[in-house]
């Protein structure tokens, strides 16, 4: 662990709160990580906090507050308690708190009666996105009121030391001055330093990975998504051409993917990579298969024998290098943010590979993964490129999926795509595709009728995939993706717009 790195401990207690205050702090610059709430003292004092945070703002009542370790607020450790943590600080040192919902939630203008440290340069009233969480009636000793509301009394209290409580949440956009109160908390009180940059990150992993593997050997299954290829190009960075990358072409990719992935890791980075060209063998497996998760089961079990295969002829291998990101290893912790990942990561490897990981973005958000790629070189187009389903085009392809349909489907979407780049829309959605429904309708050209497929679009507007709403994509942009897509794409006369939400539609079609 780097010497330089100081962390910030935020305690969970449930809702989407805990995420976005994480991701604020470490905008600042400043490492943190999330820890359920009633994680034991002695394991968050094992991470030696420059501070702590206590995070959640989902509707629970008083009556079962979940208590933390109280020996958090015994600790000299600067504490900032926001929303429904603020109640947990106030109840934990002997304050009263009423049950039942607030008096106020959302925007409010707050009013500061204390300007101390926490206030520090910001107005002396501003609007504040206030929590749902129940009212404060008495302080704990030795607190006072730094700002109130005209509902809420007890809008932010401190106790003139380090311990700090905010009715309201900073890192809601709609809280005018939040980013402020934030970096006051983080670098006037607990006295934090802007460590966490993406060069330091780098160095750091770069150093561990070299520590780990020694003059072992790695391999990577690289699928050309952002998480995999910011792993293998970190881990090359650090033992070079004892990592081996291995591309498993299932057939199922977008247009010039396959070659993309060679330009820029073989040639580009000069990197060990295997590129199998699997497309027939896949295809084979999918012969009239109909059924979306038996085409899911087929074709990760592929996936996982091709990959052994070829795993199989390099020799001695002790490490398998993996993209796993922060939001994965909160979800599949113990985490109180209830979120359930809903779809199988098909394309992934199975568990009991005789491998031992190197996962060097587990710390990493998303955003933070973009960053890193793009100091290490890759393209803008592969960083923001979007999500895209392990078994790819297959989920795209309703039924029976043929080489023919994939054709088809390729020209489609890469239509899509190029038209939402053009019309500078590309990262405003969060996906956007085609889908090839295996309907076959009634059209004409010229005098003659024709019998060809249907191509729908989908757009959608999401910030996690869990949910998302169908983009309102100007009808011009609709139209012009409509004519290119008739006319340039043989076998295709009609194009529909999939207007669903998710939920009740799952953002893929199968
Ligand atoms: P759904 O269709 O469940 O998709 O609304 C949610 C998000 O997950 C992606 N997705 C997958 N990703 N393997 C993946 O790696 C899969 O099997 C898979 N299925 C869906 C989907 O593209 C969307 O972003």
């Amino acid at each position: 662990m780097n010497e330089a790195r100081q962390t910030v401990i935020i305690l969970d207690f449930g809702g989407k709160y805990a995420q976005m205050v994480a991701r604020q702090v470490r905008e600042a610059q400043v490492y943190c990580e999330i820890l359920p709430y009633q994680t034991r003292w002695e394991e968050i004092i094992r991470k030696k906090p420059k501070a702590i945070i206590l995070s959640g703002g989902s509707l629970q009542t008083t009556e079962n507050i979940p208590i933390c370790d109280e020996r958090v607020f015994k600790a000299d450790v600067p504490t900032l308690a926001i929303g429904f943590g603020l109640q947990v600080m106030v109840k934990s040192l002997g304050g009263v708190v009423k049950t039942g919902a607030s008096r106020e939630f959302g925007p409010a203008e707050l009013f500061i009666d204390e300007v101390q440290e926490l206030f520090q340069g910001i107005d002396n009233k501003f609007m504040a996105f206030m929590d749902a969480s129940s009212n404060i009636v008495s302080l704990p000793e030795g607190f006072k009121v730094l700002a109130h509301t005209d509902k809420t009394p007890f809008a932010a209290i401190g106790n003139g030391k380090n311990l700090y409580g905010v009715h309201f949440h900073p890192e809601e956009r709609y809280t005018f001055y939040g980013n402020k109160i934030l970096s006051n908390f983080l670098f006037n009180i607990a006295g934090c330093s802007r460590t966490w940059t993406t060069k330091a990150f780098i160095q750091e992993q770069v150093n561990l990975i070299k520590e780990k593997v020694g003059n072992k050997r790695a391999i990577c299954a690289l699928s050309g998504g952002v998480d995999s290829s910011v792993a293998a190009l970190l881990v090359h960075k650090a033992i070079g051409d004892n990592l081996t990358c291995i591309f498993v072409n299932h057939g199922l990719l977008r247009k010039n993917e396959p070659e993309s992935v060679i330009q820029t890791f073989k040639n580009k980075f000069n990197m060990n990579l295997i590129a199998v060209d699997a497309s027939e063998r896949f295809l084979n497996k999918l012969k009239g298969i109909i059924d979306p998760e038996k085409k899911r089961k087929i074709i990760g079990e592929e996936f996982i024998r091709v990959f052994e295969e070829e795993a199989s002829k390099l020799g001695k291998i002790d490490f398998l290098v993996q993209g796993t990101v922060y939001p994965d290893v909160i979800e599949s912790g113990t985490s109180s943010s209830g979120l359930v990942k809903s779809h199988h990561n098909v394309g992934g490897l199975p568990e009991d590979l005789a491998f031992e990981l190197i996962e060097p973005l587990r710390e990493l958000f998303k955003d933070e993964v973009r960053k890193i790629g793009l100091e290490l070189g890759l393209s803008e187009e592969l960083v923001y490129r979007h999500p895209f389903p392990g078994p790819g085009l297959a989920v795209r392809v309703l039924g029976e999926v043929t080489k023919e349909k994939l054709e088809i489907l390729r020209e489609a979407d890469f239509i899509v795509t190029d038209e939402i780049k053009k019309a500078g829309i590309y990262r405003d959605l969060w996906q956007a595709f085609a889908i090839l429904p295996g309907i076959q309708s009634v059209g004409v050209k010229g005098d003659t009728r024709t019998y060809k497929h249907t191509v729908a679009i989908r757009a959608i507007l999401s910030e996690d995939g869990m949910t998302g709403d169908w983009a309102k994509l100007p009808y011009d942009l609709l139209d012009v993706i409509s004519t290119r897509i008739t006319s340039e794409v043989e076998g295709v006369n009609r194009v529909v717009y999939d207007i669903t939400p998710k939920p009740p539609a799952t953002i893929e079609w199968e």
